[in-house]
């Protein structure tokens, strides 16, 4: 494939299509002493619990009152979800904790008010879906689809101030908080910009509802779209067999009555939403009791993760994450000992419900196998029932000589290997992959079958913050990822005989 053009048409669908409809989608192991604990703590526990804890990354609003205005607005709009999704979800990641099912989570480092167009939102979950397919296929198992979309603005950053030719000003925190232009007025931090990220987090979640369900997820469809990527793709060749395979499978199931007027998973698919739960008072504002249950969601999204730099014991992060009944993410750094990770477990799972907690590993290539195990070790021995997600891209960040941050594709695969390697040998399940991707074409990541080189990266660099993978590399890391996952599914089959 030459060069992408923004103007040309890549799939066969250019156009949105009509608007179309939505189709959304265990038990303790602790003792009894632990379980009343629990019971304690939960009910210690008001969404804005988490402000008599040490909060790190949150901006420093200057105006209070202004900061007071906007949490009150948001407070009194419509929640984003619904909490019996949110339970939805933690079953399916209940399964993929129990070795039935794989999770892929993906989208973009930061989502941007500038980038905020329908045709991203589709390509991104276009991408996904595809990336979905072949997984699915390669390990017979379900896949949970959950995009880093719809609500992933706020960025953690390793430093307060940024300083460019003797100028000190806030560093960009993401458009939710304040503005990425190295100008003072546009960094100082801006409540009312809550109020549009929710707006765009809302028109973003409908649009993906419609997608979901409205038949432009049809298996079908997805199949075609990878041929056709392939077929404007020379590097694609070797898995053509894979994307043949599917197609006959497709044709085998139509001709046995399984096609999408019958079988409605055929038509449409689950897709949930999830971003960093980083910037407390906008996830404060959207917690809502569910009149249901009694227990309290962040309605902001259906799944909320928390950044290995505010996942520190007795955190504001984690205080506010304990509470709500969403599934929730953590990161997992090489500065995490057992120790400290068991004891962060018991804090989000003190009744280990399997899919509760997700532990998203982001080590880097060389750092991986040297850290994992003892990990894994320490949680199969207390019985914590996690799902272990590969987060292969905020480990594996360099910068080029001309001043690009960037992720050799390479190192992103090798860490990948190495956390099915590690799962592998101690027998249990790599169930998920997290990361970032977008469905344009650009050049932030180098390597891949298309190979952009460091040159290439001025070309089409469009993040707001981190590098992410185009669709090219994203569709690539799922052939890559299939065939390690038919390694686990091989094995797996040899024991069981
Ligand atoms: C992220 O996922 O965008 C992120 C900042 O990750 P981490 O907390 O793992 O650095
Ligand atoms: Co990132």
């Amino acid at each position: 494939m030459g060069a992408y053009r923004r103007d040309r048409c890549y799939f066969p669908l250019c156009l949105l299509p009509a608007p179309i409809r939505v189709m959304a989608a265990r038990d303790s192991h602790g003792n009894a002493e632990k379980r009343k604990k629990t019971v304690d703590m939960t009910q210690s526990w008001q969404p804005h619990s988490w402000r008599a804890h040490e909060a790190r990354q949150l901006p420093n609003y200057t105006d209070d009152a202004a900061l007071a205005a906007a949490e009150k607005e948001l407070a009194s709009y419509p929640p984003l979800v619904f909490a019996g999704e949110a339970r939805d979800l933690t079953a399916e990641l209940g399964r993929v904790a129990e070795g039935r099912a794989f999770l892929l989570q993906g989208g973009d480092c930061a989502e941007s008010f500038a980038e905020f167009h329908p045709n991203n939102i589709r390509d991104t979950f276009r991408v996904l879906l595809q990336m979905a397919v072949v997984l699915t296929f390669a390990s017979k198992m379900p896949v949970v689809k959950v995009g880093r979309m719809a609500g992933q603005f706020a960025k953690p950053r390793s430093a307060d101030m940024e300083e460019v030719g003797g100028v000190e000003l806030p560093s960009y925190r993401g458009d939710i908080i304040n503005n990425i232009a190295f100008e003072a007025d546009g960094r100082a931090p801006d409540p009312q910009r809550m109020i549009k990220a929710y707006n765009q987090s809302a028109a973003t979640l409908n649009l993906l509802r419609a997608f979901a369900g409205g038949g432009y997820a049809n298996l079908h469809q997805v199949n075609a779209w990878t041929h056709d990527f392939m077929d404007r793709s020379p590097w694609a060749q070797k898995y053509k067999e894979t994307a043949a395979r599917i197609s006959e499978a497709l044709a085998f199931m139509e001709a046995c009555g399984v096609t999408p007027e019958t079988v409605p998973q055929i038509k449409g698919t689950s897709f949930y939403t999830s971003h960093e739960a980083l910037l407390l008072p906008y996830e404060q504002a959207l917690t809502r009791q569910d009149s249901l249950t009694g227990g309290w969601y962040d309605t902001s999204a259906h799944m909320l993760w928390v950044g290995d730099r505010t996942r520190f014991e007795g955190s504001a992060h984690i205080e506010y994450l304990r509470g709500i009944g969403n599934p929730v993410g953590m990161k997992c750094g090489p500065t995490l000992e057992p120790d400290a990770l068991l004891r962060l477990l018991d804090t989000l799972n003190p009744n280990h419900v399997p899919g509760r907690v997700t532990l998203i590993t982001r080590y880097g290539h060389e750092k991986i196998e040297a850290h994992l195990p003892k990990l894994v070790r320490a949680v199969k021995e207390v019985g914590h029932p996690v799902v272990w997600s590969c987060d292969p891209m905020h480990g594996n960040v360099i910068k080029t000589s001309t001043g690009y941050k960037t992720r050799p594709f390479e190192r992103i695969l090798a860490e990948v290997r190495g956390f099915f390697a590690v799962h592998r040998a101690e027998g249990t399940h790599g169930g998920g992959i997290h990361i970032e991707m977008t469905g344009q074409n650009v050049t932030e990541c180098t390597g891949g079958a298309m190979d952009v080189t460091a040159m290439d990266l001025a070309d089409r660099y469009h993040t707001h913050c981190d590098p992410r993978l185009n669709a090219g590399q994203s569709l690539e890391l799922a052939f890559l990822l299939a065939e390690m996952l038919n390694q686990e599914m091989t094995e797996r089959a040899k024991q069981a005989a």
